[in-house]
């Protein structure tokens, strides 16, 4: 099968198996993980942040930064695409007792008008607004990378409000390899940023949340009662240690292969999704045909042997990572060749 689903569908490399297995692992929760510990401070250096914790999943690393700069009651500015609000089944809600206000931003961007227009005034009657989220890149709008300037504007706006500013950086590793700016200047742009290193990144499990060393201390407290903080974890934490070393360069041969998808795939009269609105590894390709929606599509691409992900009738999402290469790209496109003739 080639795999577009996702870039989370990577298995872990024969190097990558070895370090696994050798790796130093004491009880993190006990007395310290020194490969943990090791990852935590290599991510920490990454981002230009004091500090970093180790947790199983992003949507945990999202969790932890919620749980650490609200409170039950108050209410999050987030982007109407974003991961947080449409993607973490409600945790806002139903972990922390927070309501979400979301604002459509362009592209992934907040407009920081929006943003200072959505921050609630400080009143008995309203929810008090205690953060605003951005997400980098940004996946609902197919991976693009959110303009610095951009971000920028937002944390001057959310910081002249005295709210502190959480990434969503899942795959911020797919941003710096596709900018050429540094994880610590995009990170300079939020309070909180947390990572992926089981997306473009190939390592099999793990994230991780920075920020400073208040916050870390609160998040330690949020990521006990979620129940992740995890014992002889460097097993997992060298694989993402060596994915953050040695996988950031090469994220640039993902998304100049999602180019050449898009390129190949945007040639279909019934698929749309022009390569120059591909800058990462995602590719959101709209289907409009009478004859096939989205689900029927990506069920007629696995009878050919390629797996895609259907988002609504209307989307296909492909995602480019270390496991599929051109060979897949070609396999695809004769099988769209096949199918719709
Ligand atoms: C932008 C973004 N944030 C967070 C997550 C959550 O990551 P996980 O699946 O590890 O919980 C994802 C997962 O796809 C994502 O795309």
């Amino acid at each position: 099968m080639s795999d577009f689903r996702s870039d989370t569908v990577t298995r872990p490399s024969a190097a990558m198996r070895e370090v696994m297995s050798s790796a130093e692992v004491g009880d993190d929760v006990l007395d310290g993980d020194p490969t943990v510990e090791a990852l935590q401070e290599s991510v920490a250096r990454w981002v230009g942040k004091e500090r970093a914790l180790f947790v199983p999943s992003g949507t945990m690393a999202n969790q932890v930064a919620l749980g650490a700069w609200t409170r039950a009651g108050d209410e999050i500015v987030v982007e109407a695409a974003a991961h947080i609000a449409n993607w973490e089944g409600g945790a806002a809600g139903y972990l922390h007792g927070v309501q979400t206000r979301t604002l459509v931003g362009a592209g992934g961007a907040l407009d920081p008008e929006a943003v200072r227009g959505a921050i609630q005034p400080a009143s008995v009657h309203c929810p008090q607004t205690t953060l605003v989220c951005i997400e980098q890149t940004h996946m609902g709008s197919g991976g693009r990378v959110v303009p610095l300037e951009a971000l920028q504007a937002v944390h001057r706006q959310a910081y002249s409000a005295s709210i502190p500013v959480h990434m969503d950086g899942a795959r911020l590793a797919n941003a710096v390899a596709a900018s050429g700016i540094a994880a610590s200047e995009w990170a300079a742009t939020a309070d909180s940023v947390s990572i992926c290193l089981s997306k473009g990144l190939g390592a099999p499990v793990g994230s991780v949340i920075c920020g400073d060393a208040d916050f870390i201390e609160r998040g330690m407290v949020v990521r006990k009662r979620l129940g992740g903080w995890m014992r002889q974890a460097g097993m997992i934490a060298a694989a993402g240690k060596m994915a953050l070393e040695e996988n950031v360069e090469r994220l640039t041969e993902d998304h100049d292969l999602a180019r050449s998808l898009a390129t190949k795939l945007n040639a279909f009269d019934i698929l749309h999704c022009p390569p120059d609105e591909v800058e990462t590894n995602l590719v959101m390709v709209g289907v409009n045909s009478p004859r096939f929606d989205a689900d029927d599509l990506a069920q007629e691409l696995a009878a050919h042997g390629v797996r895609v992900l259907p988002l609504g009738r209307e989307i296909l999402r492909f995602v480019t990572h270390m496991d599929v290469g051109p060979e897949d790209v070609e396999k695809l496109d004769a099988a769209l060749l096949d199918i719709l003739g």
